[in-house]
């Protein structure tokens, strides 16, 4: 029996700027932290960086009509803060606005839907000079910058993602130290969390006070964490990273405070001074929609040994993605039936949602996915089964367009739809997108 999407469900691919645009000393760009981050020896798999990526600045319209060719109606991108402000607040570039201007005029002249992330990782390097994250006023300087591109584009987006997995940006880049800039500190993690849902709270008010007046969103990345028995212990532990990596941010945005079982765990560390009156309330602002990034689930088994979280996340079984994620489509349904149940009912997106494996072009010339296939089939499959149980899921963007600069794993692993032959450049449909495309004409799985 096929399974048919709403009319009007929202079909999409998702990059991010420094994984994909390349041209990073180009018409004024200032530096990120990702680019100092990369060009650190040791950093990056093979010393990879994002210098010139899929170069997507440069190809830009070929890139676009390929959308077409693959008959893909809405875009997730993302804008890299230091083109527009290359010291990170202050003068505005306006060859870096041009550049998305023309991005965003590119889609709407396809019918293809733009979906606009401001803060994807790449914070301008001055501001971590004094402090990044860690620095309240970096909030601020975020805001000024959701202006300015709001001024520009606002007339012709109509979806604005504040910030790209805030976990991310505090955890692995504060804590675990494996993503910019590399710090680990757990006190200076919290910090960072705290500011950047700041900075997503006075982005909003930002947002709104410029004219958006709908179309304001976040994105979260969530894990599905369950105990690998119901010992309390390890109840407790599936508890506290369920706590760390879903709560400490679902509450603050959609209830106003920080979860009391996650201040008590880090009572040791931080007392969240960071926290001054007023700040809950403008985290808590009204969204539109909410933005969910599901790739993991983890089975947990409570580690005496493991200093932060008490934790330990066993391997995962089943065929393995190449970054040695499994596949487990019932997190997908159950964190979107949980967040509609227990946070929001405003509408949801899966704002990504993808696999990396072994991909290869093969001597006809063709990469034939089928994992990828199979592994995106049975998520979509989860997100119906959501729908059904009531979730108002309003669109689904698949991580991700191309293959692209993997963050700390550089080009060695592959996400994309569509292969790229980083020497040449030459771009090639795999197996999947062209599968992508008849899921998208027929709005249903077989
Ligand atoms: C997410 C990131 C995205 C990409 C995928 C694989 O955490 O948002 O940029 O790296 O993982």
């Amino acid at each position: 029996m096929a399974e048919h999407f709403p009319a009007g469900f929202l079909w999409g691919v998702a990059t991010a700027a420094y994984q994909v645009e390349g041209a990073a000393r180009e018409d004024g760009r200032g530096l990120s932290i990702w680019d100092v981050f990369a060009h650190t020896p040791g950093k990056v798999t093979h010393g990879d960086t994002g210098d010139i990526a899929c170069d997507q600045y440069h190809r830009l319209e070929a890139d676009l009509d390929l959308l077409v060719e693959l008959g893909i109606p809405a875009y997730r991108f993302s804008v890299a803060w230091p083109r527009i402000m290359p010291a990170g607040h202050g003068a505005v570039n306006q060859r870096g606005l041009d550049y998305y201007s023309r991005l965003v005029d590119g889609l709407l002249a396809r019918n293809i839907t733009p979906m606009l992330t401001l803060y994807h990782w790449d914070l301008p390097q001055a501001l971590q000079e004094v402090g990044g994250w860690t620095n309240r006023a970096t909030a601020g300087y975020f805001a000024d910058y959701a202006t300015v591109v709001y001024r520009a584009l606002g007339d012709r987006v109509p979806f604005w993602i504040t910030l790209n997995e805030p976990w991310c940006s505090a955890f692995v880049g504060h804590l675990e130290g494996r993503h910019a800039p590399g710090w680990q500190d757990e006190a200076a993690a919290l910090a960072a969390t705290h500011h950047l849902l700041l900075a997503h709270g006075q982005g909003v008010q930002a947002l709104r006070a410029a004219g958006a007046a709908e179309g304001v969103g976040i994105t979260l990345n969530l894990a599905w964490n369950v105990p690998t028995s119901d010992d309390p212990a390890d109840v407790a532990a599936a508890q506290r990273l369920d706590g760390n990596q879903n709560r400490l941010f679902l509450d603050p945005l959609f209830h106003a405070r920080y979860p009391a079982d996650m201040l008590a765990h880090y009572a040791p560390v931080s007392d969240f001074g960071f926290v001054q009156a007023g700040d809950l309330a403008t985290i808590a602002a009204p969204l539109d929609f909410l933005g969910i990034n599901y790739y993991e689930k983890h089975v947990v088994q409570a580690d005496p040994t493991d200093p932060t979280r008490g934790a330990l996340v066993l391997p995962p079984t089943g065929p393995l993605t190449s970054v040695g994620n499994g596949s487990d489509p019932d997190g997908l349904r159950e964190l979107l039936v949980r967040v509609s149940q227990d946070y929001t009912p405003i509408p949801l997106y899966v704002t990504e949602s993808g696999a990396a494996f072994y991909d290869y072009v093969n001597p006809t010339d063709r990469v034939t996915d089928t994992e990828r296939i199979a592994y995106l089939d049975v998520h979509f499959r989860a997100a119906h089964q959501a729908l059904a149980q009531g979730v108002d899921l309003r669109g689904y963007f698949v991580w991700s367009y191309l293959d692209n600069f993997e963050w700390a794993m550089g080009y060695a692993q592959r996400y994309g739809l569509v292969f790229i032959e980083f020497g040449t450049q030459r771009r090639i449909p795999k197996q999947s997108a062209l599968w992508y495309r008849q899921v998208i004409q027929r709005n249903a799985l077989e």
